[in-house]
Formats: C-alpha cells, sequence, structure tokens
C-alpha cells in the first residue's frame, strides 16, 4: 500500500503525516480544524498543491461535523457566512498553488447552492463534508489518470527516437502519495511506469532548499521499491550529458491559460537543461491545478518563504545554520516555466494539446466542462 498522507474521517477526524519528520520518523498529528489547518500548510508539515488544498477542505469539514452534530444552528453565524468567512482564512496560508483557491471556491458553490435551495444551516455543514469528501475520493482517480496518460507520453516520446526499453526518467520536488491523497501525479507517472515494468530509473533532485526531493521523493522510491537516484539539482545537466535521461516529468502548483506552469524552484532550470539536450519536458496535474483566469505565468503570485530556510537545514525539527550570518537572501519557492519548453501538458483528462509554442489551457477546460 502507498504510503498515506492523511487520514480521515467522520468518526476519527483528521490526521496527517508531519512531513518535516520524514524520513527519520512516521508521526501523523492531528488537524482538529481550520485553524490547524492553515498551521500546518503554512509550516509545511503537509505540502504539495493537492495535498495542501485537501487537508484545509477536511480540516474545516471536522469542525463543520462537530457544529452540525453540536446543533450550531441558533449560534450567530449561520452555517454559510461562517463556512465562507473560515474559507477566505484558509485561503491565506500559501499563495501559489492555486489547488486550494480552486478547492475553496468549488466548495462555496456547494454551500451557497445548498443555502439557495433552502437547506437547514445542519444540512448545509453536511452537503460541505460530502463535498470535501467527494474531492478526497476524486483526487487518487485524477492521480490514476494522470499517470496512465502521463507514462503513455513518455513511452511514445522514447519509441518515436527508436527506443523500445525501460525510460530513465528525472524529476524535482515531491509529487507523490506525500503531496497528494494518493499516487501522487509526475511521481505517480514513475510509479506505474514501474507497475508496467518500463521504469529503468527515476532519478530526483534533492530540491533546495527545502529538501522535499531528498527527503520525500528518495523516501518514497524506497519504501515502494522503486529503482531510484538521488542527485543535486546542480548535477541535472551533468547526469543528462554523460548517461541520458528519455524524459523530464514535473509536477505544477499552478498552470496558465497559455501553459505558463509555477512549480517548485528549479524547475525552470530543468526545463532548460532539458531543452539544450533534448530531453522531452513533462508537466502533470490535475485539472484543480489549472487557472484559465490568468493570461500568462508574469501574473502567477510566486510565494517567498523566509531567508531562515534558505541559510539553515532543517532536519528532525531541528534546524543547523549554513549560511554565514549578515548575508542577504532571496528565496523564491517557486519559478514558473515558460509553455515553449514543456513538450506536454498531462491532465487527468488526458494531454492539452499543444500549438506550436503554447497550449490552449482555457478551450480544454471549458471542453471538460460540457
Ligand atoms: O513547496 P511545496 O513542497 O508545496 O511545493 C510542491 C511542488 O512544487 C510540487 O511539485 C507541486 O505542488 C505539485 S505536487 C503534486
Amino acid at each position: 500500500m502507498v504510503l498515506e498522507s492523511l487520514r480521515f474521517s467522520r468518526v476519527g477526524g483528521l490526521e496527517v503525516l508531519d512531513q518535516l519528520l520524514v524520513p527519520t520518523e512516521k508521526k501523523y498529528i492531528p488537524v482538529k480544524g481550520s485553524e490547524d489547518a492553515w498551521r500546518v500548510v503554512r509550516s509545511m508539515q503537509v505540502r504539495g498543491a493537492p495535498l495542501l488544498a485537501m487537508v484545509s477542505a477536511l480540516g474545516l469539514a471536522v469542525e463543520a461535523l462537530e457544529r452540525a452534530e453540536k446543533g450550531s444552528e441558533k449560534e450567530a453565524p449561520g452555517a454559510l457566512q461562517w463556512l465562507k468567512e473560515r474559507m477566505t482564512y484558509l485561503k491565506t496560508s500559501r499563495p501559489t498553488a492555486v489547488n486550494l483557491f480552486n478547492t475553496m471556491d468549488a466548495l462555496q458553490e456547494v454551500v451557497e447552492h445548498a443555502a439557495a435551495s433552502g437547506s437547514s444551516d445542519k444540512q448545509i455543514y453536511y452537503r460541505y463534508v460530502e463535498a470535501a469528501e467527494r474531492m478526497l475520493e476524486e483526487d487518487v482517480q485524477a492521480n490514476k489518470a494522470i499517470a496512465d496518460a502521463g507514462a503513455d507520453a513518455i513511452l511514445a516520446a522514447m519509441k518515436a527516437k527508436g527506443r523500445e526499453g525501460q525510460a530513465r526518467v528525472m524529476t524535482i520536488c515531491n509529487t507523490g502519495a506525500l503531496a497528494t491523497a494518493g499516487w501522487g501525479t509526475a511521481l505517480g507517472v514513475l510509479r506505474t511506469l514501474h507497475a508496467r515494468g518500463r521504469l529503468e530509473r527515476a532519478f530526483c533532485l534533492e530540491t533546495r532548499p527545502y529538501n522535499q526531493g531528498a527527503r520525500l521523493t528518495a523516501f518514497e522510491l524506497v519504501e515502494d521499491g522503486l529503482p531510484g537516484t538521488l542527485i543535486c539539482d546542480s548535477m541535472a545537466a551533468a547526469l543528462m550529458q554523460c548517461f541520458g535521461v528519455d524524459a523530464c516529468v514535473v509536477g505544477a502548483d499552478r498552470v496558465v491559460a497559455n501553459g505558463d506552469t509555477a512549480n517548485k524552484i528549479g524547475t525552470y532550470s530543468l526545463a532548460v537543461l532539458s531543452r539544450h539536450h533534448g530531453v522531452p519536458f513533462y508537466v502533470a496535474a490535475p485539472l484543480t491545478t489549472l487557472d484559465v483566469k490568468l493570461k500568462d505565468g508574469s501574473e502567477i503570485p510566486i510565494e517567498e518563504r523566509p531567508d531562515e530556510e534558505l541559510c539553515s537545514l532543517k532536519l528532525d525539527g531541528k534546524s543547523f545554520r549554513i549560511a554565514a550570518p549578515g548575508i542577504g537572501v532571496w528565496n523564491p519557492a517557486f519559478d514558473v516555466t515558460p509553455a515553449s519548453l514543456i513538450s506536454g501538458l498531462v491532465t487527468d483528462h488526458g494531454l492539452i494539446p499543444k500549438r506550436s509554442q503554447d497550449f490552449d489551457v482555457t478551450s480544454f477546460v471549458s471542453n471538460k466542462k460540457r
């Protein structure tokens, strides 16, 4: 069984794996409501675009259930207003991953619809919880669909080059079971290639400054018995040059209307290196990561994390200073890869068709909604 990033039930509540302790310790911590959810997301005890959205939604579900069962009907404010206020608050934890905003907006529609059709406060809370539970199931299904489509795309690209054997695939950050409700997006593609007997080796980048590759992806590869090799981010070019790579596959925090993609810092460099070495570069993401309200990547808000996260190494919850005190620091958590460097955008509804230099994400999304 794939590692669980979270556990949720109506009786048992919500627990999340504290990712700051992985790989040394597997400790699940309770998330008792929206305040806890906000805190574990902000502190990066949980991270990854789909997971942080899911934990926010379910953290609020825990509180909504309590209010529904306690019968807070007469308490002000009413269910609709209270849920909307909590959702607005949850949206303030981290700015780049659009899954959080899309998920909260979708849940808001559900409760507004319930309120408009005359539901009681108790019913509104239950509609919210049911919708959040459905999203949890859908996330795993979406990942399996992405993984199949991504594996097909990589194998097709290899075939076009006359390569029939197993694939050597590079990835950055953590996009696996620990970044989602299960299986993973880009790492899900690697899992599926492995399950099909077509993965020679996964190369995972350490992913400075927060080391999601070394701590989390390496951990998932080892736990699941996938053949994996860890490299520093700065070794990617040399590995492509010396040994050859069949494809890169990465996740996304936000894909905008023209296909420009925000993902973990270092993704853009990897895309540039891939172009130089003729390596196909794929982005794997569910529809909840698409944001067609933004025209291009210049409009994506990029989170900047505290200096301390670049100047120190964190392990087992302890911090070790590695940078000279007094030095200035720039620490963006994400960068934007231009669509022109992306060979394929792989979603749970297949590949988004590519135009010469970009993608028509808007038409793709509106076709799926029909
Ligand atoms: O800062 P993080 O660890 O939340 O960043 C995560 C990433 O950039 C992932 O690649 C992205 O969220 C996709 S996860 C399926």
